[in-house]
């Protein structure tokens, strides 16, 4: 669909780290970005050293605070010198029971400080680490341990019943961060072993193209894929710390993904921590009054969070707002799912703040897709590709499109943070790249004449409807703008005469009742501020809608809901 007019967000930052995207573009080498690290002379590296270590040795970061932890019964803060000494006594516990370099050691907690430091020491001896989010429940945790064969895992005690030890013949240790008592063999006190161990490491030093993570993600079918990511990838992740998070020696940073999704790694981990600047973690639930309480406190600067949460907050109201003291922000960003524009509207009128929307996926590794401080945003663009990785829309030959065409989004490859592998599946792997010079990322969008790409939704999403392409997306955005709507989910249904019609699933906010007349107005308005040929001829009233622990509306589950069908691997979908 070809925008027309498009709305414009001014740029209102005076010194961005990217000052001039057309010039980066078409000067900037990723030679460049190496040069920050150290291994630049040495040609071994370690993320682990470069994101810590690196910084305690230095005189003026190492009394720096990189951690500022806090959830509603704890309240820590550590220095790059405590995090170096913390995560060098866990490497020296790893090592102290065997694991080895290229051992996969998987970490299933809940985001507390014990985690941060699992995370680091473990990659400090060249271990592969899988983090799980807490939320799992046992069939997950068992495909994920299996598939990887961990040999050791980071859990509390009150996980612990959620992994099937004895139906893992390669998992041989388990470390409880939290453990009472005795323990059976093959199990770890956390902070008993921790005490006992030195403060000194000698640091495993691995090749650019050695592991570092496994993440696992969901698949429409079949069981979840493990994206294999190397040491290599910390180059990506500084550098759209540089360009995207825009960072700054004196930001306060606070990304509010979990470490057991990609954007908790790559963004709660690596791009601040590499990039020297003090990052916040708050652990428990989500409650709009908390978040903002947290942003108050530590005075955060630069935040990083989801359509989803951003949703939940503008569905909290104006009122909590304005409670709050947030005038430390300075820059907003978005992952994950389409940035709804009246999000991107109310977040200029409650934070005075444009949120920047950034795309990438799980399998990328980093972001490739941003809007930059420096650039005018289009609300409902994802913005333009960074310096140094090219985009385009391509068809299924690997011709590329021109400007409002839809298509494949591709990237050339490849990029520093691109996966390496599908764990022990080369054929999947292998389907990402089946046109030869590109990545397939499976997402449907255009690009406009100023090459700015739109998202349309997943491939398999788009809807077909009377001759027409229609992308959920932009139906999903107008409907969440009538006042009754909380959010919504559209699919294509098969429809005889128009191949599909649209289908709104719609969870409305307190204080409205379903009713047929409020179906009939919901359509109108999507009919009138969208397009008829766009307006949803069925709509059904849900009280929640199934999404992803990462906050994506599962269309899939609602298209199986719809047609009868199985809904294949549910393990990502929250309770
Ligand atoms: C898929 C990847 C990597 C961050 C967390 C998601 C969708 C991601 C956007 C965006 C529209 C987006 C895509 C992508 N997605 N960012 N800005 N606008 N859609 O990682 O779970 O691997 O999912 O999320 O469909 O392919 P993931």
């Amino acid at each position: 669909m070809k925008m027309m007019e498009t709305e414009r967000l001014a740029v209102t930052v005076k010194e961005a780290n990217l000052p001039d995207y057309e010039k980066t573009a078409r000067e900037f080498d990723w030679k460049e970005a190496e040069k920050a690290f150290s291994w630049y002379e040495t040609g071994k590296v370690n993320a682990a050293y470069e994101a810590i270590d690196r910084h305690a040795e230095s005189e003026e970061r190492k009394n720096k605070l990189a951690l500022i932890y806090s959830d509603p019964n704890r309240e820590e803060r550590y220095t790059f010198a405590e995090m170096k000494e913390k995560s060098n006594r866990f490497g020296n516990v790893l090592r102290k029971i065997g694991i080895q370099k290229g051992d996969r050691v998987f970490i299933f907690m809940p985001r507390t400080p014990e985690l941060y430091f699992s995370f680091f020491g473990a990659i400090k001896i060249g271990a592969i680490v899988g983090p799980l989010f807490e939320a799992f429940m046992e069939a997950a945790v068992r495909d994920r341990l299996e598939n990887s064969e961990a040999v050791a895992l980071v859990t509390t005690p009150a996980l612990l019943p959620r992994v099937p030890v004895d139906e893992l013949p390669a998992l041989k240790h388990i470390i409880l961060v939290g453990a009472q008592g005795e323990l059976p063999e093959g199990y770890y006190d956390f902070h008993k072993e921790m005490a006992n161990a030195s403060p000194e490491l000698d640091i495993e030093w691995v090749d650019r193209e050695d592991g570092m993570l496994i993440h696992y993600t969901s698949g429409s079918t079949g069981k979840p894929k493990g994206v294999y990511h190397v040491h290599n990838a910390m180059i990506q992740h500084y550098q759209t710390g540089k360009w995207v998070l825009d960072f700054k020696e004196d930001d306060v940073y606070w990304c509010t993904a979990d470490p057991g999704w990609v954007t908790g790694t790559s963004y709660g981990i690596f791009a601040p921590w590499l990039n020297g600047v003090t990052n916040v973690v708050r652990g428990g639930r989500f409650s709009p009054d908390d978040w903002y309480q947290t942003i108050e406190k530590y005075k955060v600067t630069v935040w990083y969070s989801a359509p989803t949460a951003f949703r939940m907050l503008m569905a909290a109201g104006d009122d909590v707002v304005k409670k709050y003291d947030l005038s430390s922000l300075r820059h907003v960003l978005s992952v994950g799912e389409p940035l709804n524009p009246e999000v991107i509207r109310w977040g200029m009128k409650v934070y005075n703040q444009r949120i920047h929307d950034t795309w990438w996926m799980t399998e990328t590794g980093a972001i490739l897709i941003a809007n930059y401080p420096s650039m005018e945003i289009k609300p409902g663009s994802m913005g333009r590709p960074i310096p140094g990785v090219k985009a385009a829309i391509i068809d299924d030959e690997g011709n590329e499109l021109p400007p409002y065409q839809m298509g494949n989004l591709a990237i050339r490859t490849p990029w520093p943070s691109m996966m390496r592998a599908i764990w022990k599946n080369p054929e999947k792997y292998q389907e990402y790249f089946r046109i030869p010079g590109w990545y397939i990322s499976g997402d449907s969008a255009y690009m406009d004449e100023e090459g700015y790409f739109w998202f349309q939704g997943r491939l398999d999403d788009v809807i077909v409807t009377g001759g027409k392409n229609v992308g959920p997306f932009e139906v999903e955005s107008k409907l969440v703008e009538h006042p009754a709507v909380a959010e919504a989910g559209v699919i294509g249904k098969p429809d005889p005469v128009r191949g599909q019609i649209i289908k709104a699933f719609v969870a409305l906010r307190s204080g409205y009742q379903p009713s047929e007349e409020l179906k009939e107005e919901i359509r109108k308005h999507v009919k009138e501020k969208l397009a008829a040929h766009a307006a949803p001829r069925e709509i059904e009233f849900k009280d929640k809608l199934p999404k992803t622990r990462s906050g994506k509306i599962m269309r899939r589950v609602l298209k199986a809901w719809e047609l009868g069908l199985p809904t294949g691997d549910l393990s990502t979908m929250e309770d």
